[in-house]
């Protein structure tokens, strides 16, 4: 008998191996196991959609720093009622907004280095996620993903509320040599990002696409023709790594919710 033929594995793993039926059930059974597990908690909690759209559910709400609950129109920017009408007047704490040119030129460099398959951008609803990485993620923060950037792999840290966290200087030196400032880092260097200039008629095709998507296209009253038009003067000069850094301070502080830890202190 060649040492090929010879089972290593427990007579137990090896009669379920080897058993069709028994492998079907059994990895039927972790999966409606698992998927309850992720769906159940999406009727609980509130702003996953099935709310209604007034903000709330079962009696709960999403809460700010101070406890108050915050308003739908908080919670995704609306220029018709908000005080600041503009991408370019939008502040923290108006709710989600759509990516501007920058921005979204930098989701493209982010899509296209395949950060996402070191990082994810979704930060579950359990105690230790928000502990470490803030408030947990709601769909709305997802709203103008096209496509989201949930990710499932995590080598590196999620990154749904890494906006703000750390200065654009410090994203600067961190991309360009993760270890100069984390010795132990395995992210690759992303030095050259500054010699590529951003792709200026991608980015504003893609600002025209953003208003055509199927499921919650970007409003035309947002991205107006001469938001579109004037594109072009915002992203002239850019490199890949000014927009894929305004793209990363961008993430997660659309909404203001209560204050996270910040787990590097
Ligand atoms: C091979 C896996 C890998 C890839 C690919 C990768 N990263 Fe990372 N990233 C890491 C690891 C590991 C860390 C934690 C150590 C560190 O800070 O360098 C990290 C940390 C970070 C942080 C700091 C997060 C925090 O909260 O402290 C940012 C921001 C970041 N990465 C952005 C990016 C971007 C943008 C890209 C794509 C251009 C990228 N990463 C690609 C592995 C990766």
């Amino acid at each position: 008998m060649s040492d090929h033929d010879k089972i290593y594995s427990t007579k137990l793993q090896d009669n379920t191996e080897r058993s069709t039926v028994l492998m079907f059930v059994l990895t039927a059974l972790a999966l409606t196991v698992g998927g309850l597990v992720e769906i159940v908690p999406l009727f609980y909690l509130p702003n996953t959609g099935m709310s209604g759209g007034d903000g709330t559910y079962n009696g709960t709400a999403h809460k700010d720093k101070s406890g108050k609950t915050i308003s739908m129109d908080k919670i995704v920017w609306n220029p018709a009622t908000s005080a600041h009408k503009t991408l370019d007047d939008w502040q923290p704490g108006d709710g989600v907004r759509p990516y501007k040119a920058l921005e979204l030129a930098g989701r493209a460099v982010y899509i296209r280095e395949g950060c996402y398959l070191c990082h994810s951008q979704m930060i579950r609803p359990f105690r230790d996620e928000k502990d470490r990485y803030g408030h947990y993620s709601i769909a709305e923060e997802s709203m103008y993903d096209h496509t989201f950037q949930w990710g499932s792999k995590r080598t590196g840290p999620d990154l749904a509320r890494v906006g703000g966290k750390y200065s654009d200087e410090w994203h600067i030196q961190h991309l360009r040599h993760p270890r100069d400032i984390v010795p132990e880092s395995v992210m690759p260097n992303y030095f050259w990002l500054e010699n590529k200039p951003v792709n200026v008629a991608e980015t504003v095709q893609t600002l025209k696409v953003m208003t055509m998507m199927p499921f919650n296209p970007v409003p035309k009253s947002i991205y107006t023709e001469a938001y579109i038009k004037d594109a072009p003067a915002q992203l002239t000069g850019k490199n890949d790594l000014q927009a894929l850094i305004a793209y990363l301070q961008g993430l997660g502080n659309h909404i203001k919710f209560e204050e996270g830890v910040n787990y590097r202190d």
